[in-house]
């Protein structure tokens, strides 16, 4: 009966595990999951058009975990574009690399980043997004001073999050620290050198913000669109 118990919840927790691309169960909000699969709650045909990808972009996923968005960001660029799938994991960069074969991703290059730098082409990339990862960046002001020169001209930065006090039943499984306040990443994202130009109300427990960098003073930009 025990073992049948432990057989049953590992393989839940796998489940959960690869069904939000996070590596622990304590990662992972049951409510969300066992309700409804992720694209229920996680709305990806919104977050791509609000992310106005046009075919040809260069775009990097920080963080891509077991590659939920890889084939939505293919897809968004098309051919003529670039998806960089940067992951620090060295078992997840192989998983992602038996799925972009297996899915014939041709535009998707997996990247093995370092923890500090994603090691992305300098000045190549028109977004970079983070799902779920932001929270996992240690010293993101940092990192993200850092990112600005793999940033195209044009370069934007996407961040969805978990947001605290939102979300379904079984909040409690999650540890305290993987979700971010939406104004602390904007202060985060100003101290690094960027300004808000976006914030979407589309999903239920994150919060999705775009960032661009700022020419010049930062100090005397406005951390926020129109304030
Ligand atoms: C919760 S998962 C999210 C995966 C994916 N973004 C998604 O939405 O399904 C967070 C991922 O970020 C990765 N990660 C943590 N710190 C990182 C860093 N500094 N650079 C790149 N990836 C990182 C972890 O290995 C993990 O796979």
């Amino acid at each position: 009966m025990l073992v049948r118990l432990a057989t049953r919840t590992g393989l839940l927790a796998l489940l959960l595990s690869l069904s939000t691309g996070c590596t622990s169960l304590e990662k992972v909000d049951l409510g969300r999951v066992l309700t409804s699969g992720r694209d229920g709650w996680q709305h990806p045909e919104k977050v791509i058009e609000a992310l106005e990808l046009a075919p040809g972009d260069r775009v990097a996923e920080i963080g891509a975990g077991d590659g939920y968005w890889l084939p939505w960001l293919s897809d968004a660029v098309g051919p003529d574009g670039v998806v960089y799938a940067v992951e620090v994991d060295d078992e997840l960069v192989a998983a992602l690399n038996e799925r972009v074969a297996d899915e014939e991703l041709g535009n998707v290059v997996v990247v093995r980043g370092q923890f500090a730098d994603p090691e992305l082409p300098d000045g190549e990339i028109d977004l970079a997004m983070t799902c779920l990862t932001y929270h996992h960046i240690d010293d993101r002001a940092r990192y993200f001073e850092r990112l600005r020169v793999d940033l195209s001209e044009r370069g934007r930065v996407a961040h969805l999050d978990d947001r605290p006090g939102t979300g379904a039943p079984f909040r409690w499984f999650q540890s305290k620290d993987h979700w971010s306040e939406p104004e602390a990443i904007v202060g985060e994202m100003r101290e690094a050198g960027y300004r808000r130009v976006a914030s979407f109300d589309l999903l239920p427990a994150q919060s999705f913000q775009v960032f661009a960098p700022v020419q010049g003073d930062v100090a005397a930009s406005d951390p926020v669109e129109g304030h």
